[in-house]
């Protein structure tokens, strides 16, 4: 029989994303409709090693759906990786009172997520990162707002890069995902998209590329680069000295992990939290939501982390052609 839901606890972990109140408002709220008590778990799970652990009422979400970051605050903590960790950290949830908890962020904290699940705190994961290499899920919180801030970005350096005939490495965030570069070098009519899954480091065929543009009358090149990648300064160089057209690296950085959460991740971040509220309210564990095909659906974590997913081949394919 499933275990009885009275009280859950909501934290967020790993890195933040955009969007990550909307989903912490969603679970509070439908989890008090639901009939039960929430607490709020500050600092990911080092917060809930140290007891940073507030009730939260549904006022305490009040005027946070516009907001960037997480209201709870997020970390990463190398306690938590041990067996001790995650021993001491289900009984502190015991302790008070916690039967469940929803975990916000990346597939690290799903795996956080699971051993909780092993010591008997039942935990349902959301995917919260700006990366969108959650497998299981079409949609990952905050990708959106991120793309959206990236682009905007990307349209200023353009805007100065075609002005001084230059061209623009510019790198957005994905250490092992590519798919803001994508995305981003697909709404920016980049010029070369460089993935951390498909870059086969033939920097010749970049340099090629810049010289038969501009023979052709373009005025800018832009390059998308990603994080995974990285090295944008030292390429800009090389690509200089090879060209001998005038080439500047612009690290985006951080500010696409801030900022006003897009409607889509709001909208999509409200839905997510308030189903992950009702499963926990079933009694449901060691469960992750996510989207697929129009729907919200959960996976059992094991077999979420044991997915794969890579970039779309067609629309990889597709970046290239209209990049011409
Ligand atoms: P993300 O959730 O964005 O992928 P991390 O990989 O940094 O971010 O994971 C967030 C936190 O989840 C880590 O700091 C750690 O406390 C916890 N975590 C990650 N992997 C494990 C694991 N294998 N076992 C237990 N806890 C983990
Ligand atoms: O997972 C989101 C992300 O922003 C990645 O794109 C990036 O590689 C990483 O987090 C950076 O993490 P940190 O906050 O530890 O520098």
């Amino acid at each position: 029989m499933a275990k009885e839901i009275k009280t859950i606890g909501v934290l967020t972990s790993g890195g933040d994303a955009p969007g990550m109140n909307a989903a912490i408002r969603a679970v509070v709220r439908k989890s008090i409709a639901n009939g039960l008590k929430v607490k709020g778990i500050k600092k990911g799970y080092q917060g809930l090693l140290n007891e940073e652990i507030v009730d939260m009422e549904a006022k305490n979400v009040s005027d946070t759906i516009q907001r960037g970051g997480t209201i709870l605050g997020t970390a990463r903590s190398t306690e938590f990786r041990t067996e001790e960790g995650q021993q001491k950290a289900a009984e502190i949830c015991k302790a008070h009172g916690i039967d469940g908890v929803v975990v916000i962020g990346g597939d690290g904290s799903y795996r956080g997520a699971q051993k909780l699940a092993e010591h008997g705190i039942n935990t349902v994961g959301i995917p919260g990162t700006i990366d969108l290499d959650i497998t299981c899920t079409d949609y990952t919180i905050g990708f959106d707002t991120a793309i959206n801030t990236a682009m905007q970005a990307i349209d200023k350096v353009r805007d100065t890069s075609s002005s001084h005939e230059r061209c623009s490495i510019i790198e957005v965030m994905g250490r092992n995902a590519g798919y803001i570069a994508l995305w981003c070098g697909v709404a920016n009519g980049a010029e070369d998209i460089l993935l951390p899954e498909k870059y086969d480091y033939d920097e010749q065929r970049i340099i090629n590329n810049i010289i038969n543009n501009r023979k052709r009358g373009k005025t800018h090149h832009i390059i998308i680069n990603a994080e995974g990648i990285g090295h944008s300064t030292s390429m800009a160089r090389r690509i200089e000295a090879a060209t001998g057209i005038e080439t500047r690296a612009t690290i985006l950085g951080y500010m696409q992990r801030g900022g006003s959460p897009t409607c889509k991740d709001r909208f999509y971040a409200s839905m997510m939290g308030a189903y992950a509220a009702d499963i926990l309210y079933e009694g449901k564990t060691n469960r992750v939501v996510g989207y697929q095909h129009g729907e919200f659906m959960d996976f059992d974590i094991d077999e979420a982390l044991a997915m794969q997913k890579d970039i779309p081949e067609y629309q990889y394919q597709v970046s290239r052609i209209l990049s011409l």
